[in-house]
């Protein structure tokens, strides 16, 4: 249990520290960090406190948002320091303030403040479910790919993460780790503020409670770890980087759904290992389909065996001259899922919104719809009467 002061004033620091004692460590921040990202990078890896002392002096401002995101995403209690008790009282008791004291309050009143600030963290801990408290297990990571590009894997990724998050709030997180050209942003027309470097490097990288501060909210409730806008900066983002970040989300969440690039990159790869469920996407054409194929060779070539694969067969149109049993055929083992063709796919893309956000009928919806249950069950699926997803269990040699 450490707490941690955020204060100029030496008074208030020693006040802290000879009540809580060695666990107690000190920020003299100036400016005052208005959010909990801003208070993790002036930290450089410094434990996550379980209460903190915030004394903001001037930036009044800046101390009740921090306490605010303190008390209400991270669960941890906030003292407040002021000689403005009066004035402030309650603007800070709506930020969560547990307890103002006086910055020449006695020894006494401090630790007292402390005390029932720590008592308070330990009968109610981190809420459960809120990303910070740890899952019960570890969530499923749920990887979407395909041998090539321009396929449907964004469709897919995307809205099978909202289906996920729209079931259960604060279960999912999306990964985009098309690291170069990753469009899941613009997809769901969110504007974020940090993206994957960010959170693969620095104090998000080694603090689970820290990675969350830099997450991107959804409308739905979906978390997302967007793919970078700097070609250079995701070139820094080693493949093992890539799966820290992914392992550390996995304790967090229920589900992890990763979008990827075309292909079998080293960052793809090196997320397979982590993988429970592998989707595989592919195109109504001879190439996607070969390609596919040539996929699932390799994928058995290196030993890679997931607990469950689904192959997804995009852009079904009666008019392309190649049936589902010819791809059957050809890839040696059965189609999950068929999504149709349809204009409704481009049109939610150009709207920022996800089919299944939308509560669309569309046909490709309700294939869509399918997965999402089918991933939420971690089983088979009815559908019509017949067994219509089937995924391949541990051992499948197709
Ligand atoms: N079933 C569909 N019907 C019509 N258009 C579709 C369908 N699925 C995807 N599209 C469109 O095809 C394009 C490519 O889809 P998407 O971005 O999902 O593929 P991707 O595999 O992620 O591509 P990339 O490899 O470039 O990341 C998009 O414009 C999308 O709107
Ligand atoms: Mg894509």
């Amino acid at each position: 249990m450490s707490a941690l002061v955020v204060s100029r004033n030496p008074r208030v620091v020693s006040l802290v520290q000879q009540s809580w004692g060695p666990d107690a460590y000190a920020l003299a921040a100036d400016p005052f960090p208005p959010s909990v990202q801003s208070l993790m990078s002036e930290l450089e890896g410094a434990p996550f406190p379980t209460v903190a002392v915030l004394d903001p002096v001037e930036w009044m401002q800046d101390g009740l948002s921090l306490a605010a995101d303190l008390d209400q995403s991270f669960g941890v209690p906030v003292v407040l320091v002021t000689d403005r008790a009066n004035e402030l009282g309650l603007a800070a008791m709506r930020a969560g303030v547990r307890d103002i004291v006086h910055p020449m309050a006695p020894l006494e009143e401090m630790k007292q403040a402390l005390e029932r600030a720590a008592s308070h963290a330990a009968s109610e801990g981190p809420q459960p479910g809120a990303p910070g408290a740890a899952a019960p297990q570890r969530g499923k990571v749920v990887t979407v790919a395909s041998p090539k590009g321009g396929v449907g894997k964004t469709t897919v990724s995307t809205n099978l993460a909202v289906g996920l998050a729209m079931r259960e709030p604060n279960s999912t997180v999306l990964v985009d780790l098309d690291i170069h050209f990753g469009d899941v942003a613009t997809a769901l027309n969110v504007a974020p503020e940090f993206t994957l470097p960010d959170m693969a490097h620095g104090p998000a990288s080694r603090d689970s409670v820290a990675l969350k501060s830099y997450l991107t909210q959804h409308q739905t409730g979906l978390f997302v770890v967007p793919g970078s806008d700097s070609p250079a900066a995701a070139d820094a983002v080693s493949p093992k980087e890539a799966g820290n970040l992914l392992n550390m989300l996995a304790d967090q969440f229920k589900f992890v759904v990763v979008d990827t690039s075309p292909g079998l990159s080293e960052h793809t790869l090196s997320v397979l290992d982590q993988t429970d469920i592998l989707v595989l996407v592919t195109s109504l054409d001879v190439p996607g389909v070969r390609g596919l194929r040539k996929e699932l060779d390799t994928l058995r070539d290196i030993s890679i065996v997931l607990d469950s694969r689904a192959v997804v067969l995009n852009f079904m149109h009666p008019s392309r001259g190649i049936s589902v049993a010819d791809v059957e055929a050809s890839i040696g083992r059965k189609v999950d899922l068929q999504l149709p063709q349809s204009n409704a796919v481009p049109i939610s893309v150009n709207q920022g919104k996800p089919l299944l956000q939308q509560g669309s009928r569309d046909p490709v919806a309700k294939q869509l719809k399918a997965l999402v249950d089918l991933v939420a069950a971690g089983d088979e699926v009815q559908a019509k009467g017949r067994r219509f997803l089937d995924f391949a269990k541990k051992g499948d040699k197709s």
